[in-house]
């Protein structure tokens, strides 16, 4: 009976944990989250205009990290870009045709990226040359934004003649956002001068939005999650397989053991510097796991230790963030050595907390090996009408790694709480005693009576 409610609980608890999945062309937990590009005209020339792009990331946890954003499009007639500060395209193209003055870039679909830190001064624009790195919203509003100058020809001089460029693709440089049309604006883009004294205004203004889905993404989760408990020694590991399978034979070099002799070699052997991660060898394969322990059990408080372990041999992952949904968030207390943010994607539910490493101390989540971890303790106050520490309660709903959702155990293995079905076994048990002591005694008493006075009673 007790263990049969206890199942009910977990699938309750394993079709909560499920439903988002279904539904992942946008993310429920940053509904408004886009990247926005605003191309504002601001100057005309003999055969153009001087425009700045602009490209604002406005998800909350989601960023864009290093090798950094490539953001094409198809122009709408026969434009050639004459110059561009802040950034460059990847391809010049054929100019062939030009005699004197050869444009950047005379392709129709032209690829751009950003400039590397530490470029040259005269190539340098505002919110530039971050090797196309970009903050999530929450984190840095600052850093969450790039920007370049671009000169364009051919393509009319006026308001009426120019047209918006068509098809935009932002890579992430994988796949994974899908761009909208490129509108007017009618408010045109305002700049307030370094000084803050003047402001002047673009001549038209286009806006751009791009939003990121994980299934256009096509990406295998990259993060898993485990758990533990002081009231139960079993670790439940992140589920088998949660990233790729660890196979040997079929994929040699898929990984790495992490004793291996050769590990340096291999790490920097070839693939050295790619995206693509190199994991330690594990029944997982995941880049990253993070591990929930639920520590300790107050009176009036309860505590939990997080840990996130980078198994990637290639990747230090600068800026990292986790997004976390726990219904205790609303009586969140302390928060040791992260950043924290409580996020409200539903207004009135406060269960969802973005955390984040602090700038200099722990924002930099190390490659693989002794430093390749961070940690941090939460602690709780509890709600006594809500609080358990029975049917999985205390471990997390959802866990989000870099916007990327973490695969989780399946609820019906979390750690049990010893006295919670084996306290209602207890109950019977004692019960099932009490009443086969007065059967028992009941016989008993018959038989010594039966003994006593035999047929006479
Ligand atoms: C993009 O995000 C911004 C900032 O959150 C928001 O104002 C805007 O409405 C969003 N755009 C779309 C199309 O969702
Ligand atoms: C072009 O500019 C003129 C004058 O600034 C303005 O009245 C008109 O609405 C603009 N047209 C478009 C399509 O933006
Ligand atoms: C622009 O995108 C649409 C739809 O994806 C496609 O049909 C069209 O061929 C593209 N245009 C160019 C010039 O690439
Ligand atoms: C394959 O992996 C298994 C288990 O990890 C290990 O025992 C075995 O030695 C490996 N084989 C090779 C050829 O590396
Ligand atoms: C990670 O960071 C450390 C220290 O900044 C650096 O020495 C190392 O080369 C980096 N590794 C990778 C793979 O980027
Ligand atoms: C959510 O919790 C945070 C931190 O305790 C608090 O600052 C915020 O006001 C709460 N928001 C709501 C809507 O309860
Ligand atoms: C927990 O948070 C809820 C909602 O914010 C509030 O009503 C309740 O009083 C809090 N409980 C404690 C014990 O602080
Ligand atoms: C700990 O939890 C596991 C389920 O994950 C269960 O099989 C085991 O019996 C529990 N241990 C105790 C001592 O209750």
């Amino acid at each position: 009976m007790a263990t049969l409610l206890l199942r009910l609980g977990a699938a309750a608890i394993a079709l909560l944990v499920a439903l988002p999945c279904l539904a992942e062309a946008y993310d429920p937990l940053d509904p408004n989250g886009n990247i926005t590009i605003k191309w504002d005209i601001i100057q005309w020339t003999s055969d153009g205009y001087v425009a700045v792009v602009s490209i604002y990331n406005y998800q909350k946890y989601r960023h864009i990290q290093a090798p950094g954003w490539h953001l094409g499009w198809v122009w709408a007639k026969k434009e050639i870009i004459w110059t561009m500060t802040g950034g460059q395209a990847t391809e010049q193209g054929d100019c062939s045709q030009f005699k004197g003055d050869i444009p950047h870039c005379c392709k129709r679909d032209p690829t751009t990226v950003d400039l590397l830190p530490g470029a040259p001064y005269n190539m340098q624009v505002a919110n530039c040359c971050k090797g196309g790195v970009l903050t999530s919203w929450v984190q840095d509003p600052v850093s969450a934004v790039a920007s370049f100058q671009i000169s364009v020809g051919r393509s009319g001089t006026n308001n009426k003649t120019v047209k918006a460029p068509k098809n935009f693709t932002l890579k992430a440089p994988g796949p994974g956002y899908t761009c909208g049309v490129a509108e007017n604006v009618k408010l045109p883009t305002k700049f307030i001068s370094l000084d803050g004294r003047r402001t002047t205004q673009a001549h038209v203004t286009w806006s751009v939005t791009c939003t990121y889905s994980q299934f256009v993404a096509q990406r295998a989760p990259t993060c898993c999650v485990s758990l533990s408990s002081f009231y139960n020694e079993t670790i439940i590991n992140c589920p088998k397989c949660s990233c790729g399978c660890h196979n040997n034979i079929t994929k040699p070099g898929s990984c790495v053991e992490g004793n291996s002799p050769y590990l340096v070699s291999v790490v920097n052997g070839p693939g050295k510097g790619s995206s693509i991660p190199l994991v330690q060898c594990s029944s997982h394969m995941c880049p990253i796991r993070v591990h929930w322990h639920v520590k300790f059990n107050y009176r009036d408080y309860w505590r939990v230790k997080i840990t996130i372990t980078n198994w990637n041999y290639r990747m230090n992952y600068s800026q990292w963030n986790l997004v976390v949904q726990h219904p205790n968030f609303d009586n969140i207390t302390t928060i040791f050595s992260f950043n924290y943010k409580a996020l409200n994607p539903f207004g009135v539910i406060n269960d969802t907390a973005m955390l984040w490493g602090i700038k200099y101390y722990n924002d930099l989540l190390m490659v693989a090996g002794p430093d390749g971890n961070v940690q941090s303790e939460l602690l709780f106050r509890k709600e006594p009408s809500t609080f358990t520490l029975g049917k999985g309660w205390a471990f997390p709903r959802r866990i989000y790694f870099n916007g990327e959702s973490c695969v989780m155990p399946p609820p019906d293995s979390y750690p049990w709480l010893p006295n919670s079905s084996p306290r209602l076994k207890k109950t019977a048990f004692l019960i099932l005693s009490i009443i086969v002591c007065a059967m028992l005694a009941f016989l008993h008493n018959h038989l010594v009576l039966d003994k006593y006075c035999g047929n006479k009673c």
